[in-house]
């Protein structure tokens, strides 16, 4: 059986919910606090282990409370922590996050996942066909060596570059699948680009990215639903219209949903509509690595 490899950060989601969300300088009463496992490697990897396919999180956790906590939750996920380290005087990883009317802000402080390092990411044996996953709430240099190691062994690697960050053409080189959004998207190939542009604008955008065209572009429109370039080709796949209630953790949704469809032999086209489809079940429910959908629930959504 082929293997999700993530490399990604881990933290804990502090979430208050309100009416609205404060100005700057403003106090406004809230109405529920919440402690939700999040962090977009964590949320990634329980995507994958969730839908079924083989799950293995590299990262790095605090000795605090939180460390353990998260430890004990992904442990029930099925995700394979043997490769997450503890880390003495560093912070595990925690994100601030106000909800309200199913829009979020975050503030995320990475403590252990900044330590995440090079050698971290030479401990997975990697073998053809399985898949290695990164985003950039941990080092560059870690994500550049690890996805090195996943092109030698002939893995295929996904990079979703979040929160957007700028980054050199040599990491992008190394990427067979870039999934981002509109802001990431607009970082990258700077362009300027808004959420109501029409898609033919982040197709023109894509092709601007600092790096060779054969690689695979998923840009996600939120409840616009997915635009992917393959082999240059646009193709639209619809969102699904469905009330969010929360959309924390819906990109890292897709991207673990086709980590793991991939892994489990699938086709990119399938993949890439079953990932949709999975997302639209986690706005639906709070808190970002507990609103992972099931495999048997994505068939349900599906029909
Ligand atoms: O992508 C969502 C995640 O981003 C949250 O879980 C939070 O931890 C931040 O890292
Ligand atoms: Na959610």
């Amino acid at each position: 059986m082929r293997r999700v490899f993530v490399a990604g950060s881990i933290n804990m989601d502090v979430v208050a919910t309100a009416d609205r969300h404060p100005k700057v300088g403003e106090t406004v009463a809230g109405k529920e606090v919440h402690y939700f496992p999040g962090g977009k490697g964590a949320n990634q990897a329980v995507a994958v282990a969730k839908l079924g396919a083989s799950s293995t999180l590299i990262g790095r956790l605090g000795t605090d409370a939180f460390g353990q906590q998260l430890r004990q939750f992904l442990a029930a996920q099925s995700v394979d922590l043997t490769l997450v380290k503890d880390t003495a005087d560093v912070h595990t990883g925690t994100a601030v996050i106000t909800i309200a009317d199913a829009d979020n802000t975050i503030v995320v402080v990475p403590g252990a996942n900044a330590l995440v390092s090079a050698e971290d990411v030479a401990a997975p044996v990697l073998a053809k066909g399985d898949v290695a996953v990164s985003q950039f709430e941990i080092p560059q240099a870690a994500i550049a060596a690890f996805f090195k190691r996943a092109r030698t062994a002939a893995a295929t690697t996904i990079l979703n570059p979040a929160p957007a960050r700028p980054c050199g053409r040599d990491l992008l080189d190394l990427v067979d699948i870039l999934i981002l959004n509109e802001t990431e998207l607009g970082l990258l190939a700077q362009a300027e680009l808004h959420d109501t542009d029409e898609p033919v604008r982040f197709v023109e955008a894509a092709r601007r990215l600092p790096t060779a065209s054969d690689k695979i572009i998923c840009v996600t429109l939120g409840k616009r639903g997915v635009l992917a370039l393959i082999g240059g080709e646009p193709m639209l796949i619809a969102g699904r219209v469905v009330k969010a209630v929360d959309t924390t953790g819906a990109g890292d949704c897709f991207v673990g949903a086709l980590a793991a469809q991939l892994a489990n032999g699938k086709p990119i086209r399938d993949a890439l509509e079953y990932a949709n489809a999975a997302a639209s079940i986690c706005v639906q429910r709070m808190g970002a690595a507990p609103s992972m959908p099931t495999a048997a629930e994505v068939a349900a959504m599906r029909g």
